[in-house]
């Protein structure tokens, strides 16, 4: 995600900015960029690349003597990685300087308003709607120009803005995107979070959403949405730097597995505007869609793992036939691909060695190859007919949680759109179909809040493990497999997830007394079959762990421990299930002393062969 930093008092600011710039870096970034006032006007320097890229620009101008300014590291969401999009934006005229965190999802229609007034854009950003509309509002008044226009956004955003004609001045605002301001004798610091403020104050003020605030000098005053003055009292903070980049978590999986609701949500809601679907970057008309024959999902990892979810969802909305493949099998297995497969692609860093190998094999093949990737201008996006990006922000830990959770609300916007677009969904099921995804993300919060204690407790009975099994039959099935993936990864459990139906052809003969079987039954059509398959475990002494939904609770009370989850529409529920399989393996390898955001042996992105 991106990172913001402000600051206004009697120091330098540019070694504050990047001093603190350099505190967000583990947030991801592609960019990075500074504005201060100078001489009567906003001074902008921003370049594509690291912090030292813009470092070395600024050198070669005369050191800044400004003691006001704001600062930005970008992570692309709209518009490639670029010296343009990189932040700070200004306004046409110069009047405002914006830096942002979030996305403005109604952009679009903003700045088509805007450019039909005659407005000039110099960026492809969502950003820049902002500081265009800051400087349209403007009446005079800095604060109420900013108070006329944060109503007109939709989104999230945590923003800090400059404004010519008050040069001791910077305001900041906030709308589900963190931001937080210090305050010293030497000024006030204003960043996307307190490691970029704890070398100067520990005593922070937290913005509320909706609320402004305003920096001037050592100054600081808040307001509230409806621009009435507000008191807040300010928060003493205890933690490290390291903790506090970890947002108050012991590790940034755990922070990941939280961030999973906003990560979703962000990813959804892009792409659904008035219960409708829209996508900017999809390489297949209507007509297209319809002529589809075949769907190949290729990827590696827990990226592989989303597309056996997708294999059976868009077999079942779509009619098309869909198969799914390891990316480094694939590409040596010479496939039969035509004009009318479509080729999905799926990977969080579009940089994996394979990954891209499959998707260079499946072009020169000549199939249509649209991909989901998280990290926006990479490889795999860059070479794609098309690409859908997922909203999952940086991922730190090399176990993969949000990134997996944000392509599977893709692959299920795909999804929806196919079975549309080809006459297998009407207007009516699609609108109940987008409304239930929409309610994912409160669902998965129900899952955090619901099983975190009990998954904690039940963790434990892992840690002496030298085997577990996952089974499930379906979506269960393809749920299992990223569970057991993410156990054997960070907890070094040795783990593997069956088709339940296929255990009686060999793997049973591996059960005995007190072996522990993590059963999933959630796929509701599928749930008596899977009860057998339990209970053939069970009676030759397997301990079963099982996950259901709320509804099936009491048809499990006889089993050793049960975890349940909200009831969704089928094609959604290994979103839920995998949440209480990703708090397990967490705990797991908390309890066995392991590495859990460095596993052993593991990389975050594997571009070698
Ligand atoms: C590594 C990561 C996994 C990831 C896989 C594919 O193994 O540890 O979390 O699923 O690579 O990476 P990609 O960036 O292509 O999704």
């Amino acid at each position: 995600m991106c990172g913001i930093v402000g600051y206004t008092g009697k120091n330098l600011a540019v070694p504050y900015l990047i001093d603190g710039l350099s505190k967000l870096e583990y947030r991801g970034y592609d960019s990075a960029g500074v504005a201060v006032m100078e001489n009567g006007r906003i001074s902008v320097t921003k370049k594509s690349g690291r912090l030292s890229v813009l470092e070395k620009e600024l050198a070669k101008h005369e050191q800044s003597t400004a003691t006001v300014g704001i600062g930005h590291t970008r992570w692309a969401t709209h518009g490639r990685p670029s010296d343009e999009n990189a932040h700070p934006h200004l306004s046409e005229n110069c009047l405002f300087a914006v830096v942002h965190n979030g996305i403005i999802e109604n952009y679009a229609a903003l700045k088509e308003q805007l450019e039909s007034e005659g407005i000039h854009f110099s960026s492809q950003t969502d950003t820049e709607v902002i500081s265009q509309l800051l400087e349209k509002n403007y009446d005079g008044s800095f604060l109420s120009s900013v108070q006329k226009t944060l109503p007109m956004l939709e989104g999230a955003y945590a923003l800090a803005v400059l404004c010519r004609d008050e040069p001791d001045t910077v305001i900041c605002a906030k709308k589900a995107s963190p931001l937080v301001l210090g305050k010293s004798e030497e000024g006030i610091f204003a960043a996307s979070d307190v490691t970029a403020v704890l070398k100067h104050t520990r005593d922070v003020y937290k913005l509320s959403d909706g609320e402004t605030a305003v920096c001037r000098g050592a100054s600081l005053s808040f307001y509230s949405a409806d621009g009435k003055p507000v008191q807040k009292s300010c928060e003493h903070i205890t933690w490290s730097a390291e903790d506090a980049q970890k947002g108050g978590y012991d590790h940034f999986m755990l922070k990941e597995i939280f961030e999973q609701p906003a990560a979703f949500a962000a990813t959804v809601n892009q792409h659904i505007t008035g219960g409708k679907l829209s996508f900017e970057n999809l390489p297949l008309s209507k007509d297209e869609i319809g002529k589809l024959d075949r769907i190949v999902i290729t990827a590696c990892g827990s990226a592989y793992h989303t597309g056996i979810v997708g294999k059976y969802i868009f077999e079942s909305l779509t009619r098309i036939p869909t198969e799914v493949d390891i990316a480094s099998e694939f590409r040596y297995r010479d496939p039969i691909l035509t004009e009318n497969t479509l080729v999905i692609i799926i990977s969080q860093s579009g940089e994996t060695a394979d990954t891209l190998a499959a998707l260079r094999l499946a072009k020169e093949k000549g199939a249509r190859v649209l991909s989901i990737v998280n990290v926006v201008g990479s490889t795999i996006a860059n070479e794609s007919d098309g690409v859908i990006y997922t909203a999952a922000g940086p991922e730190i830990a090399v176990a993969t949680t949000k990134a997996y959770s944000t392509q599977l609300a893709v692959l299920y916007l795909l999804c929806g759109h196919f079975a549309f677009e080809r006459g297998l969904m009407d207007a009516d099921g699609l609108s109940r179909y987008l409304l239930e995804l929409q309610s994912i993300p409160k669902k998965i919060n129900e899952v955090l809040e619901a099983n975190r204690e009990r998954a904690k407790e039940l963790a434990k009975l892992f840690v002496p493990l030298d085997h577990a099994y996952y089974i499930g039959r379906g979506l269960d099935f393809a749920a299992a497999t990223e569970g057991s993936l993410k156990m054997k990864e960070i907890s070094y459990i040795h783990s593997e997830a069956y088709a339940a139906g296929e255990l009686k052809h060999g793997t049973i003969s591996l059960v005995e007394k007190g072996t522990l079987i993590v059963a999933l039954a959630c796929h509701e059509p599928l749930f008596a079959k899977t009860m057998s398959n339990i209970r053939e475990v069970v009676s030759r002494g397997a301990r079963i762990l099982a996950v259901t939904t709320d509804r099936h609770k009491d048809e499990m009370k006889d089993f050793d421990f049960v975890l349940t989850v909200p009831e969704t529409l089928l094609p959604f529920c290994a979103s839920l299930e995998v949440v209480v399989l990703q708090l397990l393996a967490y705990y797991a390898s908390l309890y066995r002393g392991c590495d859990i955001d460095k596993p052993r042996n593991l990389a975050k992105s594997v571009t070698v062969e």
